[in-house]
């Protein structure tokens, strides 16, 4: 037996060792790179098979990354119940006062002044940003919703068409750092007045005059007209 034979059955063996390594590392960038992959594909399959009418616009502006939600603590959700409560409980007597001492063109001016000084007046008591927003905004200066707020009113929606009282809809989760909790704001007889279909036409003059943009009337007994949103940075 010659050198020769032996030597190229040697490189034989080790070429075709190579190549099943170069194999299997390919096998193993594909099956990797699919396994990378799939979480994506899944949630896209997820999100295309939603009704249009009902689709929930991404939470997050594009380019931020995602992240996934953290089961928000009880306590800041207490915290933010209460000053909900707060606000609910401050205006809604305010707007009762004003509807009976002078009507409803009274209460438009009351209810313009004393909203936002509401808002104002939490938020620096409690540390928290606190304001009311709406898919359908009347004072579009601050109550246009920011892409979690359009989400989360979407979803609020939902929850009222399949039966869901507005008054127990609300929302909690922790988005880029910051604790968000979300309160619906039902529509009950009293807020038809200024918010229904079938409104006086003094009250229309006196809403178009504050707010030409007003976008929020048409709304019938127990839909949700908005929303109370408080935001803090978490610790
Ligand atoms: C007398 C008229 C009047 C009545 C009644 C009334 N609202 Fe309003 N509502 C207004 C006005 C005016 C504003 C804008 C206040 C501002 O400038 O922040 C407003 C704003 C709001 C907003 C903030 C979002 C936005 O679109 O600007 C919510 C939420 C809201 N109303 C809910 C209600 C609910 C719920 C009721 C019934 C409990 C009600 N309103 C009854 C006049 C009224």
């Amino acid at each position: 037996m010659t050198q020769q034979p032996r030597q190229s059955l040697q490189r034989n063996i080790r070429m075709s060792v190579k190549n099943a390594v170069k194999i299997s590392l390919k096998t193993f960038a594909t099956v990797g790179l699919l396994t990378a992959l799939l979480p994506v594909t899944t949630i896209l399959a997820q999100s295309t098979d939603t009704a249009s009418d009902t689709a929930v616009p991404s939470p997050y502006p594009p380019g931020m990354p995602m992240t996934m939600p953290m089961s928000p603590s009880t306590e800041l959700m207490n915290e933010a119940a209460t000053i909900t409560q707060q606000f609910v409980g401050t205006l809604l007597p305010t707007l009762q006062l004003a509807m009976a001492a002078g009507g409803p063109l009274n209460a438009i001016e009351v209810c313009a002044v004393e909203a936002p000084a509401i808002a104002q007046k939490l938020s620096a008591d409690t540390g928290w940003d606190v304001r009311r927003v709406s898919l359908k905004a009347r004072n579009s200066s601050i109550a246009t919703p920011d892409f979690w707020e359009i989400m989360a009113l979407n979803l609020f929606d939902q929850r009222q068409r399949s039966g869901e009282q507005g008054a127990n809809i609300n929302i909690a989760e922790v988005v880029a750092g910051e604790f968000r909790y979300m309160q619906a704001q039902p529509t009950a007889e009293l807020c038809l007045t200024c918010h229904g279909t079938d409104i006086a036409e003094d009250v229309r003059s006196a809403l178009l005059r504050h707010y030409p943009n007003d976008l929020a009337t048409g709304y019938s007994a127990g839909q949700i007209r908005g929303a109370i949103s408080l935001r803090k940075a978490m610790p």
